[in-house]
């Protein structure tokens, strides 16, 4: 894919140029270097206000055709994937693309079998582990729509997401590890299943050995069938616009947003991103430590690198386990050359020994990247100086699950860096920062709300069953642009430096919560009556989640320790263990607008211990409570 690579600064500006003035002729020209199994007849189609747009209308391939079989012929013997288990004795595994090619078949041929066509959602409710990947390519290599659900989402979180897209099949494992934990995947799928009516099939895949039961007429182990199964799948006719997948994230309202992404742009333009911000080259060895359960696993450990010809490193474990060192030993292990991580990590990280770090030869290295909230100053020369011995780039990406793909962000040994700074656009990606008046702000050096005013082939289509929200969530604020959520400043030579989230979603250790479901899940304890759930600064985990609760007169008497524990158990069953609460104050009223809406902006202030100046409070319908939280806040 060697067309509008960048290699310098001044190569950027002459490609970033050409996409803002022939976007179409851009993007075509890139999409030539894909197989295809009929051209496109038109390269955008779009009308942003409708939140309608379409890439590549009428074009036919098939994703999988792309990241596995035209590189069969030169890279046959290639390591596509090198999975590396939790427990470090037992031993890493090497995929060549010949072997990806047998087992996505097999496994295709499996889900047909098993009556999966087209269209169909399939559930997979996975641990990082090879059939993770299998299974979701061969959910698109039979053109069956994937929903990856990672597997630290709870019982009824699962339930909800199996529900909303009606998936007919579930994909889990009897178990998974990680770190010092085994966890009873199976255990949470069935519980799950009790409210789904639309799954027929559960496929289980052994990982732990746990004795677990087995449902007559539902379950099966993959095993078996997968054994039996041909290594031959013909890969299915898909439009351009095919919906792939869908990815839940978190929304304003307790329901998450499925959001849904379709079949070229995405594979074009993660592909694009991948070659050029990493400068993957083709011996080199590529990791990047999400989760496929997240967008960053979807676009940066399967698809754009797999599109690449790439060999992607999958690790099923935890940063600390069995110490703080496995993240530098698996580098030093498999002579990764780019390593791509989240802020959270570094930050835990860098609060133990750089004996852990020194011990392992990290000379491979020549790329790092950061991805999932802002990097803070202290983190970001942490990594630069001891992972990256002060010689690495550091990229530092600015995207989310509906852009697909890496938007803002440094290209390696191209664009200069900056600390906290994702720099600059992509070639294709048109940023803008917005006023309160809904005005575009020209110029630099300013702040305002960050949309993206053109569109780019990777961009979510719709929210799976809610158009009309896709619409409303994203681009009715600033009508006409794709509104991200987020706040940006510009500085004085245009770079762009994320400030946080704008609206009701927190990210806690890199995780997007959206504080609604929380507080709904809190609301459902029988002795809560109201709720509001705010972030606050943490060391480690960015933001952490400081909640608010009003309780019932009844609950009023109860010991209020057991409560807090409660409330978190609460929290775990509904959404997960990653939502729970780190303070909680139990107070006699929330600060209410007189619309009745809670006035989250006092609430953070004061869980940020920033009292100082709270604004103008004069408006509320009830100030008085304001004195007494911040008395007794905790
Ligand atoms: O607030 C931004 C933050 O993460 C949000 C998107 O979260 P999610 O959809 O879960 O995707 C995370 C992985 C792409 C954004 O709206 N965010 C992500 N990357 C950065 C970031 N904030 C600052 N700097 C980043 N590099």
């Amino acid at each position: 894919m060697g067309v509008y690579e960048v290699k310098s600064l001044e190569q950027y500006f002459k490609v970033y140029k050409r996409s803002v003035r022939e976007p179409r002729k851009f993007w075509s020209k890139i999409a030539e270097d894909f197989v295809w199994y009929k051209k496109w007849d038109k390269v955008l189609e779009y009308r942003l206000e409708e939140a309608e747009v379409k890439w590549f209308v009428n074009g036919k391939l098939n994703i999988t055709k792309n990241c596995i079989d035209r590189h069969l012929a030169k890279r046959g013997d290639k390591t596509a994937i090198i999975f590396e288990p939790n427990d470090p004795d037992e031993e890493a595994e090497h995929i060549t693309y010949n072997d990806l090619y047998n087992r996505v078949c097999k496994m295709a041929n499996v889900l047909r079998d098993q009556g999966i066509r087209k269209g169909d959602r399939v559930c997979i409710y996975l641990p990082m582990i090879p059939e993770l990947a299998v299974t979701v390519l061969a959910c698109a290599r039979i053109g069956a729509i994937h929903s990856v659900v990672f597997a630290g989402f709870s019982e009824s979180a699962l339930a909800a997401r199996i529900q909303d897209c009606e998936c007919k099949m579930v994909v889990t494992s009897d178990g998974g590890f990680r770190g010092n934990k085994t966890i009873d995947l199976k255990g949470i799928v069935d519980g799950a299943l009790e409210t789904c009516p639309s799954i027929d099939k559960v496929l289980v895949v052994k990982r732990t050995n746990a004795d677990i039961p087995m449902k007559e007429g539902r379950d099966e182990w993959l095993a078996p069938l997968y054994e039996k199964a041909s290594t031959e799948s013909i890969a299915e006719v898909m439009d351009a616009e095919d919906p792939l997948f869908i990815l839940y994230t978190s929304g304003s309202t307790g329901k998450p947003k499925g959001m849904l992404h379709t079949t070229a742009g995405y594979m074009i333009y993660t592909a694009y991103t991948f070659k050029n911000v990493f400068q993957y080259e083709e011996k080199d060895v590529y990791w990047c430590t999400a989760d496929i359960g997240w967008i960053t696993g979807h676009s940066y450990i399967l698809y754009g690198p797999l599109a690449n010809g790439a060999t992607t490193v999958m690790f099923e474990g935890v940063p600390s386990y069995p110490d703080f060192g496995r993240f530098w030993e698996v580098v030093d292990k498999h002579k990764v050359t780019q390593f791509y991580t989240a802020p959270t990590a570094i930050r835990a990280l860098a609060k133990e020994s750089t004996d852990w770090v020194t011990k392992y030869d990290l000379s491979s290295l020549k790329v790092l990247g950061s991805v999932g909230e802002p990097i803070n100053e202290e983190a970001w020369h942490w990594y630069n100086d001891h992972v990256g011995n002060k010689k690495c780039p550091i990229v530092d990406t600015w995207w989310q699950t509906e852009t697909g793909g890496l938007m803002i962000s440094p290209i390696a040994y191209a664009t200069p860096t900056k600390p906290t700074y994702a720099t600059l656009p992509l070639p294709g990606v048109q940023p803008v920062l917005m006023d309160e008046k809904r005005n575009e702000i020209e110029g630099n050096q300013v702040v305002g709300s960050l949309c993206i005013k053109f569109p780019w082939p990777s961009m979510a289509r719709t929210i799976w069953g809610d158009h009309r929200r896709y619409k409303e969530t994203y681009f009715s604020a600033f009508p006409g642009k794709y509104f991200t959520g987020d706040g940006a400043l510009r500085d004085e030579v245009g770079y762009y430096r994320i400030t946080g989230r704008v609206d009701d979603v927190v990210i806690v250790s890199g995780h997007n919560l959206g504080t609604a479901p929380i507080e709904d899940a809190i609301n459902e304890h029988p002795a809560v009556a109201e709720s509001a759930i705010v972030g606050f600064p943490h060391d480690i985990k960015g933001n952490a989640l400081y909640g608010f609760i009003i309780l019932k007169e009844t609950g009023e008497t109860r010991n209020r320790e057991n409560l807090t524990r409660e409330i978190n158990q609460y929290i775990s069953e509904h959404i997960g263990p990653i939502a729970k609460l780190d303070k909680i104050q139990f107070v006699s009223g929330l600060p209410k607008t007189r619309s009745g809406k809670i006035m989250r902006r006092i609430l953070r202030k004061i869980a940020s211990k920033d009292t100082a100046n709270l604004g103008d409070t004069s408006t509320l319908l009830n100030p008085e409570v304001v004195e007494d939280i911040i008395e007794n806040a905790v």
